[in-house]
């Protein structure tokens, strides 16, 4: 029945080059030198060539492959001949002396670049006396748990790359330099030398060599378009300045953020505009027509409908092409930026003179914005200010034409028009200044501040007001959950029989690497306890994460490329088509549900996880979002929305406080979230490490309750983050691990992770109990959680597992051994004292419990794995976080045992774990 585990899904791996290749952007392309020909060879330069980056480090790029590709292997198999192979023995030669530093193999620890060969005049020329072109390639990774810096080899380029950029430049005529980049880099260095093209490959996926010489050579023309604006210098972008700290990050650009705020304020500071990319044909766009459908509402149907015809204008090439519409809007009271995103469409492929209508609505309600002041007389709404809409279509945010809508050049709108009346949620607690445009005496709009709007409200009796009803029940029979799908009864009948501490157990999800799930995953909840499961509720598998499906241990599977690669598409088909081959990987592996995509904000280049995110733009954010949510989905699995919200920053990240305005919360950070939840089926949200206006994420009510289920209508389930904190659920303060009745009182549905086995008997000992004994956490809120949680587990495809599936105990069969170290006789404790081997002999036939002791001195959140093999079979997976320098016991396995002898191997990601002891304990 778990034959086809860890096997990738059959297609998946292809598709993946085909998504790889789309997100692909072409910045430059001068004088032919792109696509190069079949008999032009090419020298390679750059160790990247080889060691090509698949994705970023961490929980959104820990993905076991079979294989991956890199460009100068996938340029071989192209064409070996095209190849400088001479260029190549230097290369390699030089790899095996200064080999790929992974910073000792731990978390987070890898050096963000790798030591560049230092190119000499020689080695150059060589190179081009037997080639036409050159390719430079640049690698860069990012990750979870560390920012990029603003230094060389982080953000910026080493001296080793600008002397390759201009040793090769200088004696090459024609120069290709590729970014295997996971987050944006300083590329204004690309200016100062002679360099012909440029092409930004970002990290493919276990594909992405590939994808990237299907691209160099013409078998695939380039299509993607930049999801985020490049400027010339980190400092050009307005968040720079308050980036980094430990204890806050003032959001002071407010709604300024990326190309909303360079094309209002700054256009001569970027570099590559948003929604930039070349092609190898040229397209037309015209016959642009909008008709206005419906009133103007907030109601998804009514709006603007463009129709624009594209056509392949080249003569040698096919390709697709990127509609683009921009929005300018009035600046009113409020201010607005230049240019908003409103809507696209790609096209299809298009032959050589062919043409192409797309056609789009562009609903009013993404024309709004929120007025958190009440200076348009409409406070806490999104309006319409009145005056003129003016909307450009074109194939980047600068290559645009103004379009006519009923015979002239912008909608106008009377009167302010309020969309959506709503009310304060989530205000700043600490006053600060926002940027807000004002008109220069030129005309043309400058910077200016203004003081945010703070809290009003009484959080306190906000959340006393909406206290959920006590479910009673008073049924004589237990009610099994599969009864409420089947409708012989209702999920409030069915919560109302389990009593306080089955709901708080309830709560509380285990991991990570649950025996009892697909192994190496992350988590297992809800289904925790026996009784738990004696009701029915399922043992529910979750894994990360963006970038595929992630299983510590070895089980493979298949890796896609980068979220900012996907969004790079600006495709939802394809990369729908790309999730359902996701979604078909996880129900053949028993994963429920997936915790991606990561969908925060590119707010700064600097964030270490903008690689697993989209775009600096909501719209783009969240369309991608819907589309990975609806691929999984209908491959019958689930995805999961994270990390919510403002996780802008990986520095301090489990500290830093996004001190934000209601208007750049609503209309940048939330916008995403929102529309992946009102259009797609998501049914699973993983809130984030960060505060925001000084309320933990997973302890926010305003965010949770307020927000997503009150205005969005979301009824799905919320995680936290891995070992997150969660702080006073009104009165905010110090955040802690243990007050998880705020998290509840949130309604933050399940607390990630505590240790396996280990939600029963609360073992971390959060308040939960405490605080329901002293009625500060009322038996309605806990019962409200369960309903959010048990309505998923419903549904989910845990529902129709065996639990016996993976908790079923299995025999391991024993050897003969010669070095023998201890005998196993009832209780048995191994001192291990961190040795990695030990032989011992079984006496006595019988099932066996494995608890292993350890400490981990690692920062606080970071992972590390150890396996655990018994006669070479794995049979147990540690996946922890830091001891803090105490020693822990966490339950590995259970397994049969005969007579004879064993021999444990343990394999350790770090050296920092210490295996202490280990306990076998035999179970009747
Ligand atoms: C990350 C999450 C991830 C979780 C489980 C955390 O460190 O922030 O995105 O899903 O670990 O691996």
């Amino acid at each position: 029945m778990k034959s086809k585990l860890g096997v990738p899904y059959e297609g998946f791996a292809e598709y993946c080059r085909v998504v790889a290749r789309e997100g692909i952007v072409l910045l430059k392309n001068e004088q032919n030198c792109l696509p190069i020909k079949e008999e032009e060879k090419v020298s390679i330069f750059g160790r990247c060539q080889i060691e090509y980056y698949r994705s970023g480090t961490g929980s959104g790029g820990a993905v076991n492959v079979l294989y991956s590709t890199n460009l100068l292997e996938s340029f071989l198999e192209y064409n070996a001949g095209m190849v400088n192979e001479k260029l190549v023995k230097v290369y390699k030669e030089y790899i095996q002396e200064n080999p790929f530093d992974n910073g000792g193999g731990g978390w987070a620890c890898e050096p963000w670049n790798q030591k560049e060969l230092f190119l000499t005049k020689e080695i150059v020329e060589e190179a081009k006396a037997i080639s036409d072109k050159a390719i430079i390639v640049i690698g860069r990774t990012a990750g979870e748990d560390k920012d990029n810096l603003d230094t060389e080899g982080s953000y910026r380029m080493t001296e080793e790359e600008l002397n390759m950029l201009k040793q090769v430049s200088e004696v090459f005529d024609q120069v290709c330099v590729v970014l295997n980049i996971a987050n944006i880099i300083d590329m204004s260095p690309l200016e100062e030398y002679s360099i012909q093209s440029i092409v930004c490959s970002w990290t493919g996926g276990m594909e992405g060599g590939r994808a990237t010489v299907d691209v160099l050579t013409g078998q695939s023309t380039p299509c993607g378009k930049l999801p985020d604006t490049v400027a010339y210098q980190l400092d050009d972008y307005p968040s720079n300045k308050n980036h980094g700290g430990d204890k806050k990050n003032i959001y002071q650009e407010d709604i300024y953020v990326g190309y909303r705020y360079f094309e209002t304020f700054a256009k001569e500071k970027v570099q590559f505009p948003f929604g930039y990319g070349l092609s190898y044909t040229s397209f037309e766009l015209s016959n642009v027509q909008v008709k206005q459908v419906g009133v103007i509402d907030k109601e998804a149907t009514s709006g603007l409908h463009f129709s624009v015809t594209v056509k392949n204008s080249g003569d040698t090439f096919t390709g697709k092409e990127v509609v683009q519409v921009y929005m300018q809007a009035p600046q009113g009271k409020l201010g607005k930026a230049s240019r908003v995103l409103v809507g696209f469409a790609k096209t299809n492929n298009l032959a050589p003179e062919e043409e192409e209508v797309v056609e789009f609505l562009i609903p009013y309600n993404r024309m709004v914005s929120f007025d958190d002041s009440g200076i348009t007389g409409a406070c806490c709404a999104y309006v319409l200010e009145a005056g003129e809409y003016v909307f450009y279509v074109g194939t980047d945010i600068r290559a645009t034409n103004v379009c006519t809508i009923n015979g002239k050049e912008s909608l106008t709108i009377e009167d302010l028009m309020v969309l959506e009346p709503l009310t304060e949620a989530l205000a700043p607690i600490e006053s600060f200044k926002r940027i807000k445009p004002i008109v220069s005496d030129k005309g043309e709009l400058t910077v200016s501040y203004e003081t945010v709007p703070t809290r009003s409200i009484d959080l306190s009796k906000r959340i006393h007001e909406n206290l959920p009803k006590e479910l009673t029940s008073n049924v004589s029979e237990k009610i099994q959950l599969k009864d409420v799908r089947e409708k012989k009864a209702t999920i409030e009948e069915f919560v109302g029989q389990l009593d306080a501490q089955d709901l708080a157990i309830l709560t509380r999800g285990e991991g990570m690497s649950h025996p009892q799930v697909t192994p190496g995953t992350a988590s297992a909840f809800a289904g925790v306890s026996e009784k738990l499961r004696s009701y029915g509720i399922p043992l529910i598998c979750c894994a990360d994460g963006p970038s595929g499906i992630r299983m510590e241990g070895g089980l493979k599977s298949t890796q896609v490329p980068i979220g900012t690669l996907l969004a790079s598409t600006w495709d939802e088909k394809v990369v729908k088509h790309l999730y359902n081959f996701t979604g078909k990987e996880m129900v053949r592996n028993y994963v429920d549900v997936l915790l991606g995509p990561g969908m925060n904000i590119h707010r700064s280049p600097l964030n270490g996880r903008n690689f697993e995110y989209f775009s600096e733009d909501p719209l783009l954010t969240g369309v991608i979002a819907k589309a990975i949510v609806i691929g999984i989905h209908e491959s019958g699995a689930d995805a999961t929305l994270k990390h919510f919200a403002c996780n802008s920053q990986e520095t301090h990240r489990h500290y830093v406080d996004a001190v934000v305005s209601q208007r750049a919360v609503r209309e940048i950070y939330l916008k995403g979230f929102e529309i992946a939840v009102k259009e797609a089926p998501t049914k699973s949200i993983m809130t984030a490490y960060n505060p925001i206006n000084g309320h933990w994420t997973a302890s926010n009510y305003d965010l949770n309750t307020t927000i997503l289920r009150g205005e969005w209508n979301y009824t799905g389930f919320v995680m936290t983050d891995w070992w997150a904190k969660v702080n006073h659920i009104s009165e905010g303060g110090n955040p802690s691990k243990s007050d998880l009745a705020s998290m509840v009182k949130a309604q933050n549905d399940v607390y990630m992770v505590v240790g396996n086995f280990e939600a029963q008997d609360n073992v971390d000992e959060d308040n939960l109990m405490e605080a329901f004994d002293n009625q500060t956490l009322m038996l309605s809120e806990l019962q409200r959680s369960a309903i959010n949680i048990c309505n998923y587990a419903m549904n989910s495809t845990a529902m129709n597992r065996e639990f016996e599936l993976f908790a079923a105990i299995e025999f391991c069969a024993s050897k003969t051994l010669d070095n023998v170290e201890q005998q196993l006789v009832g209780d048995t404790t191994i001192k291990l004292e961190n040795k990695r081997t030990y032989q011992f002999h079984c006496q006595k036939p019988g099932i066996y419990e494995f608890v292993l002791g350890y400490t981990l001195d690692l920062p606080d959140l970071a992972q590390t794995t150890c396996v655990l093999k018994l006669n070479g079979e794995i049979i147990g997976i540690l996946q922890v976080n830091t001891t803090n320098g105490n020693f822990k016991s966490r339950v590995l396995c259970r397994k049969e045992l005969e007579i004879g002898g064993y021999e444990m191997e343990f394999e350790n990601w770090t050296d920092s774990f210490r295996t202490e002891q280990l306990i076998i304990r035999p179970i009747t």
